[in-house]
């Protein structure tokens, strides 16, 4: 039996970002009602940059796409410059042909946000589930917002977010650790484990002891992405950096 997740390890970020855009390019001339569920974060900036080029120079066409964001800060409105939905308008949804009405997003600064993450799992499922869910990982093994910790909740749910993960977004917010909201709202990890394709980016070494673990390790909820192992279609892409502790013997 084939191991899960597959590895597929590339020289650059590039190549990385190069390979899954064109993907993403396939899928949809095969299925234009494509359903993705996207990250944020540094990691994918380049897959979103390829495809932006694909969309100009080759058509890739997003009209009838639907897509679902993982995650978003409390407390935030839409327009906010460090909310996600901002982040996915400036680097990927002004750029390319996506009807806004079929981009979703978690309301962070919903009334309530318990009816919020349920509202969001309905969607989803309205939608008809996620066929390719696309990860990055944090450097403590969380995807989405889901921290490391003694239990994980398994549906879209509110999040505390721990100090690392709130000093790795300052940069949304002025460089300033302080200011990134002290919760957010996530899909939860059976909401990831649903996708029908789970593809988990992860670029440059600080990532390289997550990935070995997430490989080679137990499944715990200590580090989330472990759970991807229970995934029947999940692959990490990675470049040889964030590949690195791979090739050292176990
Ligand atoms: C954000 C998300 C997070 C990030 C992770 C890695 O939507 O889902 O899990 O993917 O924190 O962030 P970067 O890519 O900035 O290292």
């Amino acid at each position: 039996m084939q191991r899960t997740p597959r590895v597929s390890i590339f020289t650059t970020p590039h190549d990385v970002a190069r390979t899954l855009a064109r993907r993403v390019a396939a899928a949809l001339r095969e299925n234009p009602r494509m359903v993705l569920g996207l990250p944020t974060g540094r990691t994918p900036l380049l897959f979103y940059e390829e495809l932006v080029r694909l969309h100009a120079d080759q058509d890739v066409d997003f009209s009838q796409a639907t897509t679902f964001n993982l995650d978003e800060f409390v407390g935030l409105t839409a327009g906010h410059a460090g909310s996600y939905r901002t982040f996915m308008r400036r680097f990927l949804f002004e750029h390319v042909n996506i009807d806004p009405a079929r981009t979703h997003f978690l309301d962070g600064a919903a009334a309530d946000l318990a009816d919020e993450c349920e509202r969001y799992e309905d969607s989803i499922a309205a939608a008809g589930g996620i066929d390719l869910q696309i990860l990055g990982i944090g450097t403590n093994g969380h995807i989405g917002f889901n921290e490391p910790g003694p239990e994980l909740d398994a549906r879209t749910h509110k999040v505390t977010l721990r100090p690392e993960t709130r000093s790795s977004n300052a940069a949304l917010f002025g460089g300033d650790p302080a200011s990134v909201p002290t919760h957010a709202l996530s899909m939860g990890m059976g909401t990831i484990l649903h996708a029908r394709t789970a593809v988990l980016l992860a670029t440059g070494e600080t990532k390289a002891k997550c990935v070995e673990r997430v490989v080679r390790g137990p499944i715990t909820t200590t580090l989330p992405a472990s759970l991807l192992q229970l995934h029947p279609d999940a692959e990490l892409m990675l470049d040889e950096a964030a590949a690195q502790e791979l090739d050292a013997p176990s």
